[in-house]
């Protein structure tokens, strides 16, 4: 078995945002051993770069060696490389070891303090740049490395072929970031056969995007360390960018982070859901007779969310497709617990988090009068709300009922209450919606509210 592995060569954000902080992070996710070559201290937040302290070059070059000569590198990127004799040495180590590299030729934060000494720019276009397999500039860098200012598309495609043709890398991605438009648009052009392509996402509407260029520039090195072609590792790149940038961290007071993990978190979360989900289910085989008596017309469904930080939208809430139904008396669950299976119940869910983010899931029933009362006499936080009383401009919004229910349900009580229930309005049915953190503690509540009403 091979582990890939990739080196940064790169350096230090105190806030950990951009730098080699948000190259392991990226390398990780996309499960690729990471390895450093630090270049530079800087003491750096959200707002921008307040001290810099540079790397012997002697001793950048000695961090390379060694981790070539006894792990390996199958990749590599940089990042801040701010003086020439830095830039030297690093050239002259790529070249003994041969790897393939990818150069994010870095000249600014993105508070705009620079990281480049001016002098040093004429050493990236002749000594790095020259070596690079592929080379990732934003739309300033484009225009200093072009000579001409980079705005539009059209610009950015000049940009990119004029560098591949003066500078000699590879492949020139023209990044997008700093352009305008609904989309995020970069250009890639392969300069062997001339070929332009480019890569597409929506533009995503947030000041957090402090390290973006680290994080692409490193995932593109790791898919290259993983042995794939340029072009299946820069499409993955901008997958993974375009995740970190829509779950990204608002902290500090200026450019929060992008969350390279958001390429790993979720996708593991969801795994945890599903398992929970499962359990939960059992139970319900197991007291099929019991809750087949409180199943609905319009059916049952248990939903559960991902946790608050990725529970966007349904279908980040796992429910049962075809619901939970009432077959020959017993309670019986459709089919396995499946992501976006639920509108109903995933719209209380979604609510609810809004005001408690804890509680994440939820189960529909039948209304009983009974249960109601059981429920108050065991102590839980029960509230209700009149669909009679909708305003007509959310009777008429879709998907819009149920939001509304739930505010008018936690508003009455001052929290998120255990039970919510209303009494139904012409052509919908009465219902009681019981919510927990977690679908195995909802059934409990709705296990130990029956046996409630059985005993008295
Ligand atoms: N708001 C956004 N929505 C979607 N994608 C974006 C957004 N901002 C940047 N990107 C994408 O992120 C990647 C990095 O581009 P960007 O131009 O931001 O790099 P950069 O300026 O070098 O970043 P940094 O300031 O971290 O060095 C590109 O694929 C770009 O299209
Ligand atoms: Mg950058």
């Amino acid at each position: 078995m091979k582990i890939p592995r990739a080196l940064t060569i790169a350096g230090l954000d105190s806030g950990g945002g951009a730098g080699i902080t948000a190259d392991l992070k990226t390398f990780h996710a996309l499960g690729v051993y990471g390895m450093v070559a630090l270049t530079a201290v800087t003491a750096q937040n959200t707002l921008g770069v307040k001290a810099v302290q540079e790397i012997d070059p002697s001793v950048v070059e000695a961090q390379i060696n060694a981790v070539a000569e006894d792990i390996g590198v199958d990749a590599a990127k940089t990042g801040m490389l701010s003086s020439s004799p830095i830039m030297e040495v690093v050239a002259k180590a790529v070249k003994r070891w041969g790897f393939p590299l990818v150069v994010d030729p870095v000249m600014y934060a993105k508070s705009g303090d620079p990281l480049i000494r001016p002098e040093a720019m004429d050493t990236l276009k002749r000594v790095i740049i020259p070596i690079a397999k592929v080379v990732t500039p934003n739309a300033p860098e484009a225009s200093h490395l072009a000579g001409f200012h980079v705005e539009t598309l059209d610009d950015a495609r000049k940009a990119a072929k004029v560098i591949a043709e003066e500078l000699h890398p590879e492949i020139v991605i023209v990044k997008g970031g700093h352009l305008t438009g609904d989309e995020s648009i970069d250009i890639v052009y392969f300069r062997d056969s001339g070929e332009y392509r480019e890569l597409r996402a929506p533009r995503i509407d947030t000041k957090n995007t402090h390290g973006t260029g680290c994080s692409f520039s490193a995932a593109i090195a790791a898919g290259l360390a993983k042995g794939l072609d340029p072009w299946n590792a820069i499409k993955i790149a901008k997958e993974l960018i375009t995740m970190a940038i829509k779950y990204s961290l608002p902290l500090g007071h200026g450019h929060g982070p992008v969350n390279p993990m958001a390429w790993l978190e979720p996708k593991a979360y969801r795994i945890e859901v599903l398992e929970e989900m499962n359990r939960a289910l059992s139970i319900i085989e197991k007291n099929a007779e019991t809750i087949g008596n409180y199943i609905p017309e319009v059916q049952s469904n248990l939903g559960y969310a991902l946790p608050a930080f990725y529970a966007r939208d349904t279908d980040d809430v796992a429910a049962v497709p075809g619901r939970i139904v009432k077959y020959m008396g017993r309670a019986k669950p459709s089919g396995p617990p499946t992501f976006g299976a639920s509108s109903h119940v995933a719209s209380y869910i979604l609510t609810v988090m809004k005001y408690d983010p804890e509680m994440r899931a939820a189960i529909n029933i039948k209304y009983d009068e009974d249960i109601i009362k059981a429920a108050r006499e065991l102590g839980y936080v029960v509230s209700s709300y009149d669909r009679r009383q909708e305003p007509p401009e959310i009777k008429t919004k879709e998907g819009a009922s149920i939001p509304w229910g739930t505010e008018q349900a936690i508003r009455a009580v001052g929290r998120v209450p255990d039970v919510i229930y209303h009494l139904g309005d012409w052509g919908k049915e009465p219902e009681i919606v019981i919510l927990g953190r977690t679908p195995t503690e909802v059934l409990e509540k709705l296990l130990n509210i029956i046996s409630h009403v059985r005993r008295n």
